[in-house]
């Protein structure tokens, strides 16, 4: 029985309202954008059109015409400027008005001045990274991921959770939802449930589960051989980012939760690693990874059953922390932001201790 006054607690940390602004979301890998070719795609509630120049340049506008209204992504591109269906009138890469082909002779707007609102857009070790605000200078930028000489992933899993970013972020950090629905013979038996505890520390926009020694009923790492260790970092606004060493051999998880409207949310789970043999058990890999992410979708699916219903939530200790963490971490980015104050991280150095 938990009490009221947890349970008021829990309610208070719990802002499941409003998706943040002002940061970087990841939007996509890089290779689903080809040159010449526009891709729509609507993240934070926004329809968004996104390109690629057919100099490689990507970019991301909001995808209405601001004449009449008209999605962009209905209009054609030359690999340089978007036309729109309805008039034809041209906006380049920036989002501004480059012909309006109506005009005649005498008639003078100032092209410049009419424009298509632009996100800026930045491009990293394979990944596109989309910034849900005008200006960049006012977040830290995407995160930098830790080298494993891969020039790009070598494997991306995507996946739609139907449910808001926070029920897709916190079950994804879940420490204790392991054992019941990641149950399998390939990862790991129900039965086998350790003690645990792991050291935590404050990270940009987030926190750092310090490096450590998988736990030993975690089947996959014990492919790697050697002495794994492992360091996971979380950051706003739902970016975990794993890091696997074992003797030389190196690999990199990026799982990246991007709200696509308040009630979908998409997932890239993004890896690389350094190993040739790894590289080759690919398809099969492929196989594990969607079914691992598919058993968070499908509990996540049944969650939105009683969700439904609005009932109050609980997070308990210390299971529960890291969600606490998330919620405290989004209200100090929103609060910077509204009060224009720097963000203050909420996480101090701790240990936490569960069973899974
Ligand atoms: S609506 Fe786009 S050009 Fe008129
Ligand atoms: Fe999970």
């Amino acid at each position: 029985m938990v009490s009221s006054a947890t349970q008021r607690q829990a309610a208070a940390t719990v802002d499941t309202s409003a998706l943040l602004a002002d940061i970087w979301y990841y939007a996509m890998p890089s290779r689903d954008l080809a040159p010449g070719r526009l891709c729509p795609k609507t993240l934070f509630g926004q329809p968004l059109l996104f390109g690629r120049t057919t100099d490689g340049e990507p970019f991301a506008l909001l995808d209405i015409c601001p004449h009449r209204g008209i999605p962009l992504r209905h209009g054609r591109f030359d690999g340089r400027e978007v036309e729109c269906c309805y008039h034809g009138w041209r906006f380049d890469r920036t989002g501004t008005c480059t012909a309006i082909p109506s005009l005649v002779e005498g008639q003078n707007i100032n092209l410049s001045r009419i424009k298509v609102r632009r996100y800026p857009c930045h491009e990293a070790a394979g990944n596109l990274w989309v910034f849900a605000g005008d200006d960049p200078s006012v977040a830290p930028p995407p995160p930098t991921l830790p080298d494993t000489g891969c020039a790009g992933p070598r494997m991306v899993t995507a996946m739609r959770f139907p449910c808001h970013i926070d029920h897709a972020v916190v079950g994804l950090m879940d420490p204790a939802h392991g054992p019941f629905v990641h149950r399998s013979w390939w990862w790991r038996s129900g039965r086998s449930i350790h003690a645990k505890s792991k050291r935590f520390g404050p990270a940009e926009l987030g926190f750092r589960m310090m490096r450590h020694e998988p736990s030993r009923n975690s089947a996959g790492y014990r492919l790697l051989g050697g002495k794994p260790a492992t360091e996971i970092t979380f950051r706003l606004p739902g970016i975990r980012i794993e890091h696997i060493t074992a003797g030389a051999n190196a690999l990199v998880g990026l799982t990246a939760v991007t709200p696509i409207t308040e009630s979908e949310t998409q997932i890239h789970h993004v890896m690389y690693w350094n190993m040739p043999w790894l590289t080759a058990l690919r398809p099969v890999l492929k196989i594990f990874a969607r079914a691992f992410i598919n058993q968070d979708r499908v509990v996540i699916v049944r969650q939105q059953d009683g969700l439904r219903h609005d009932p109050s939530l609980m997070l308990i200790n210390d299971a529960d922390i890291q969600a606490k963490w998330y919620y405290r971490l989004k209200q100090a980015w929103t609060r910077a932001r509204a009060e224009s104050t720097p963000f203050e991280n909420p996480v101090t150095e701790t240990t936490l201790h569960w069973r899974s």
